[in-house]
Order: structure tokens, then C-alpha cells, then sequence
């Protein structure tokens, strides 16, 4: 049945997409997000609202884990819809607090451009703060993966840590990881597309269930 009263999904980013570009004022400066990328891969993540708790747990979280994406040759960029003034604030607050640094830049996206160009504006959620999003972009730019969490709920630093392992082995070795994949665990091994493969891949010594779900270790 038909429902008048829905407003219209406007378009959102999609995996496979080119990840849009915007120039934009951040806490490291002016920067086009392109640039920023250059040959790396980049986490792009959306939190609510500066000096809010649990936006400063999830910030916190990244900026304590920073080395462990600089050793994945992947860079970090936050985004909020707060003023430039208010994220120096926050990052001089919580670094007095709690000695930690947000060292990465993080958009002041007050005019929201940033925030409606990939979707983080979702006003069912709320009118005037971005949700929690988080953006991997290889470094083709292109989008691989998309997370939106709600205002009240915080994410979880291990899955956004092993989802971006799953998509850099991934690439690597040609393999797909099965349901709660961890690093060091058996692959998939993608399924024959012939006749021939499938006969080569039932004389394989792969840990097989059957020739079209067949594990391997790295
Ligand atoms: C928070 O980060 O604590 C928060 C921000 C916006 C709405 C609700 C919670």
C-alpha cells in the first residue's frame, strides 16, 4: 500500500561508488578530500555532535588506534556539523582531560554539504546532526564499505578494524571471508565458474565442504 507521508530517500553513496569529492575546511586546515586520500585507503567517519560522551569515547577510540591504520597505509578524517571553533575546543578539552589527541583532521561541516553529499544527514534520525557513518575508500577512491549507526548507539572499533582487514585481504589474495572472519582464520576460496574448475577444485587439497565452499589458510 501506498504511504503518502514518507519523504523520499535522497540519493546515497553506494559500495562501488566513486567516493564524491568536496573541498572543506578541517582542524588540519583547508583540504580536498581527493588529495587527502592520495594512494591510501581512508576511513571517513561522521559523529553527532562535539563534547557529547559518546562521540568522545568513538573519537578517542580512533585517535588511540591511529597508528594501528597508519601501519595499514590508511588515514583517518572525522566530520561533525560544528563549527571549526568548537572542534578546536574539544580536541584541546579532552587532550587536557584525558592526554589523548585527536591527531587527524576533522571537518567542520557547517554549511552540512559534506554531510548530505554522503547521507550522513538522515533527518528521520535528526534534523541538524550527522549520524554515525563510516566510509572505507581504497585508494582507487572508490567506496568498499558502508557502516550508519544512530545517535544513542556507539561502534565497535574491533569491527570497523576487521572489516577493513577483511577488504585489504581480500584484495590481496583473491579470497572471501566467511561469517565472522578474523585475521589469521581460513579464507574462502572463490567457486570454479567451469565444468573443468569444478573437477580440478574436487582434486584440490582445500578444506572443502563441497566444491563451491571450499576454505584455505593463508
Ligand atoms: C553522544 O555522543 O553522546 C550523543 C550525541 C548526540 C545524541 C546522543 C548522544
Amino acid at each position: 500500500m501506498e504511504n503518502n507521508n514518507l519523504t523520499p530517500a535522497p540519493s546515497m553513496p553506494r559500495i562501488g561508488d566513486v567516493a564524491p569529492d568536496f573541498t572543506s575546511m578541517t582542524t588540519f586546515g583547508e583540504l580536498n578530500f581527493h588529495e587527502y586520500i592520495g594512494d591510501s585507503w581512508t576511513v571517513l567517519f561522521s559523529h553527532p555532535a562535539d563534547f557529547t560522551p559518546v562521540c568522545t569515547t568513538e573519537m578517542s577510540g580512533f585517535a588511540l588506534d591511529k597508528d594501528w591504520f597508519t601501519e595499514r597505509n590508511t588515514k583517518l578524517m572525522g566530520l561533525s556539523i560544528d563549527s571549526i571553533h568548537a572542534h578546536i575546543a574539544w580536541v584541546n578539552n579532552v587532550k587536557k582531560n584525558t592526554g589523548v589527541l585527536f591527531d587527524f583532521p576533522i571537518i567542520a561541516d557547517i554549511d552540512m554539504s559534506v554531510s548530505k553529499l554522503y547521507g550522513m544527514l538522515q533527518p528521520g534520525e535528526s534534523e541538524t546532526a550527522a549520524v554515525r557513518a563510516v566510509f572505507f575508500i581504497d585508494p582507487s577512491k572508490k567506496i568498499r564499505l558502508i557502516m550508519y549507526y544512530p545517535l544513542n548507539v556507539g561502534r565497535s572499533m574491533p569491527e570497523i578494524k576487521r572489516v577493513l582487514e577483511a577488504l585489504q585481504t581480500s584484495d590481496t589474495h583473491k579470497v572471501a571471508m566467511p561469517l565472522n572472519w578474523t585475521p589469521g582464520e581460513q579464507v574462502i576460496v572463490p567457486p570454479p565458474k567451469t565444468v573443468e574448475g569444478m573437477l580440478e577444485r574436487e582434486a584440490s587439497d582445500y578444506d572443502m565442504v563441497d566444491f563451491y565452499l571450499a576454505k584455505k589458510s593463508l
